[in-house]
């Protein structure tokens, strides 16, 4: 998927002022090497450094590493897909927000993190987890297939695991989990009503590959209404986002 990283900065930004709460479960001490995967633009990977973490940022989209090399010229930023990278010396922790939801084959990623860590190295990391973005995709669905798009499901770019899922697989590693929640996070889009068309046309362009340009305002606009119940709350509108977030120690 081919990133803005001006756009994702700009209107977006809430993807990684959530993800200071997750900082605090990351718990940085002096001195640790850290790999924040998944880093975009960089602010979370700078906030890392400015608590005295060694860090390193990775990123599968050249876009967002070239501003974040540019916006924190100090610190190491690389191009890496997460199932594929290597490091020559482990790190204390990984670090992720936002990202895994993107990987489909999610035990490629863990097997990576996990190689990637020393022993007693901890994964710390918050993701979407099962039922996000309900009511988003729902609508996306149901609008495309009036339209008589049926690739839908194929086309969708996500994996929101349960607690139970996601622990497997952890586990089946050789992860021990210490620390896992599921929970709701009600998210203000920016943009009131305008903001499902622009999250989607961001987030989402798998979804409308098939749809011509011009065709598209207006598929964008009956799953905007769709959502208006659920997401239209006086005026502002807030998306169905469900977290996963958990910590988990290399044994
Ligand atoms: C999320 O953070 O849950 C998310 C962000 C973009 C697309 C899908 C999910």
């Amino acid at each position: 998927m081919k990133w803005n990283a001006d756009l994702y900065d700009d209107k977006h930004s809430f993807v990684f002022q959530y993800g200071e709460n997750v900082l605090e479960l990351l718990g940085v001490k002096s001195g640790e090497h850290i790999l924040d995967l998944g880093c975009g633009t960089g602010y979370l990977t700078s906030e890392i450094c400015k608590q005295g973490g060694v860090v390193t940022g990775i990123d599968a989209s050249a876009d967002m590493i070239a501003k974040a090399r540019d916006s924190y010229p100090d610190i190491d930023f690389v191009v890496a897909d997460a199932t594929a990278f290597s490091f020559e010396e482990p790190f204390d922790a990984v670090f992720s927000n936002a990202t895994l939801h993107w990987i489909k084959d999610a035990d490629a990623a863990i097997k990576q993190i996990y190689d990637a860590l020393k022993p007693g190295g901890r994964f710390v990391a918050e993701m979407g987890g099962k039922g996000n973005m309900h009511h988003m995709v729902a609508a996306t669905k149901q609008v495309l297939a009036n339209y008589g798009y049926d690739k839908v499901d194929e086309n969708n770019p996500w994996y929101f695991p349960s607690p139970a899922q996601y622990a497997a697989r952890l586990e089946q590693q050789g992860f021990r989990v210490t620390y896992m929640a599921h929970f709701d996070r009600k998210t203000l889009l920016q943009d009131g009503r305008h903001g499902v068309a622009k999250w989607l046309r961001m987030f989402g362009p798998s979804f409308f590959t098939a749809v011509p340009e011009n065709a598209l305002p207006e598929i964008l606009d009956e799953i905007t209404g769709l959502l208006e119940p659920h997401y239209n709350d006086n005026g502002q509108w807030y998306t169905d986002y469900v977290r996963l977030r958990f910590i988990a120690i290399k044994e």
